[in-house]
């Protein structure tokens, strides 16, 4: 570590004005809730609060924590030190609360004196550093708990944090959430995009046109059957991927045909079901492997995994039911019977009363929903007409990171607003 940086950044920080202008390793806004108590053996720092809410912290995490100490950049706030600079040799040699809760480190052999604030490692203890914090808990659903999707203002989300912010919570919760009245302008899916992400570009385009037509049934003018006016049935688009898309969004623009209801089931709660009564389907679909495979002239996108992949702990799940792109058994021949029976009664179950909804899009709604989680389908199309949806993939990332902001914003300006008026109280 440069000692010289060290002592410069240790000296504009030990002059701060106030505890309540401490750096945190990020720019996030904490309430300062203060420390009652700290001791150390040198290797751990263990940090107590007034409500019995207890951190021990390690010293080289701390170490590596410091902002503007040479842990942490205070421009970019992000990590300063290479994992073989935190020897053991870095030790706390004192530790103290400050007058007004914050916590006071002195490290050797550098001597780098250290402040932390208090609300920053509270919400370690917390567990609000975690990857699910800020955003609301996964809620299977069935068809007895949910008739339609969970429906926001689409008129007003894009200038409305707290519809946008309920809307996108909806959708992590739920997997799926609808806006209703929004414009009919072909962009609104690249306005909405503009206010959480990256538009997940796919062999369909970034953002493109399902146009059900009742004369392209059996044709040679489009290259998909969403395009038809057959059914779909349940299904996840292009598992042919390693990560298949994360949340689809369809646009409705125009809708004159009659039928063509869509279909939605909740896959998580298919998963757990099968589990639960079909314990041998279960076990076949999460470790049987198929191919899926988008062909095409100019493409040969294909991947092989599981129909139900849990991946590693912690991911979200990921359904791969797709029959137009399963392509090949990734399995021992004997297997496949067994492989096919399971299959079949998880499609059952997806297209069941018990767990699939559906409902007409009228001009101006625009459904999302998770399409690693959620099977979406549609029912055929009983007479004439168009039906114009206009469709987009963001991934997982791209939504929860701006559903954790929006979380925190609306935080922050709570917190500040019940601030004002308990201080407009006391006058
Ligand atoms: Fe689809």
């Amino acid at each position: 570590m440069d000692k010289t940086i060290d002592a410069t950044i240790n000296t504009a920080i030990d002059t701060a004005s106030g505890d309540q202008d401490i750096p945190t390793p990020d720019f996030y806004d904490y309430p300062w809730t203060p420390l009652s108590s700290a001791e150390t053996d040198g290797r751990f720092a263990r940090l107590t609060w007034s409500d019995g809410v207890e951190l021990s912290a390690y010293v080289l995490w701390l170490r590596e924590n410091a902002v503007g100490n040479g842990g942490v950049d205070l421009s970019t706030r992000e990590g300063l030190i290479d994992p073989v600079e935190l020897t053991n040799d870095i030790a706390i040699t004192s530790l103290e609360v400050s007058a007004s809760g914050s916590l006071i480190v002195e490290f050797a052999p550098d001597g780098v004196r250290s402040h932390y604030h208090p609300g920053w490692l509270r919400h370690v203890a917390d567990g609000n550093h975690r990857a699910t914090s800020w955003l609301p808990a996964p809620k299977t659903w069935t068809t007895e708990s949910m008739s339609e999707p969970p429906t926001h203002d689409g008129s007003t989300v894009l200038t409305d944090e707290a519809v946008f912010g309920q809307w996108l919570d909806d959708l992590v919760r739920f997997g799926l959430a609808r806006l209703r009245g929004c414009p009919l302008d072909h962009d609104f899916n690249a306005l909405l995009a503009s206010k959480i992400g990256a538009v997940r570009d796919t062999n369909f385009g970034p953002i493109w046109d399902v146009v059900a037509d009742i004369t392209l049934a059996g044709s040679d003018e489009t290259n998909s059957t969403a395009n038809t006016n057959l059914r779909l049935g349940p299904h996840t688009d292009l598992p042919t991927r390693e990560t298949p898309p994360g949340f689809q969004f369809l646009h409705c623009v125009q809708n004159n045909a009659a039928g063509g209801h869509s279909t939605m089931a909740d896959g998580a709660a298919v998963v757990e079901a099968i589990q639960r009564e079909h314990p041998e389907h279960y076990e076949a679909l999460t470790t049987l492997n198929w191919i899926f495979f988008n062909r095409g002239p100019g493409i040969d996108h294909r991947w092989s995994g599981p129909f139900i992949d849990h991946g590693v702990e912690g991911a979200p799940l990921t359904l791969r039911a797709f029959y137009p792109v399963r392509g090949f058994p990734d399995m021992a021949p004997e297997d496949q019977p067994r492989a096919y029976e399971a299959m079949r009664c998880f499609s059952e179950m997806a297209a069941s009363t018990r767990f699939q909804i559906d409902y007409p899009f009228v001009p101006g709604d625009l459904v999302g929903f998770d399409n690693r989680r959620i099977l979406h389908g549609r029912d055929s199309f009983d007479s004439g007409g168009t039906r114009h949806l206009r469709g987009m993939y963001i991934d997982h990332d791209e939504i929860r990171s701006t559903a954790r902001v929006v979380s925190r914003r609306l935080a922050t300006q709570s917190r500040q607003h019940n601030h004002r008026f308990h201080e407009r109280s006391a006058l």
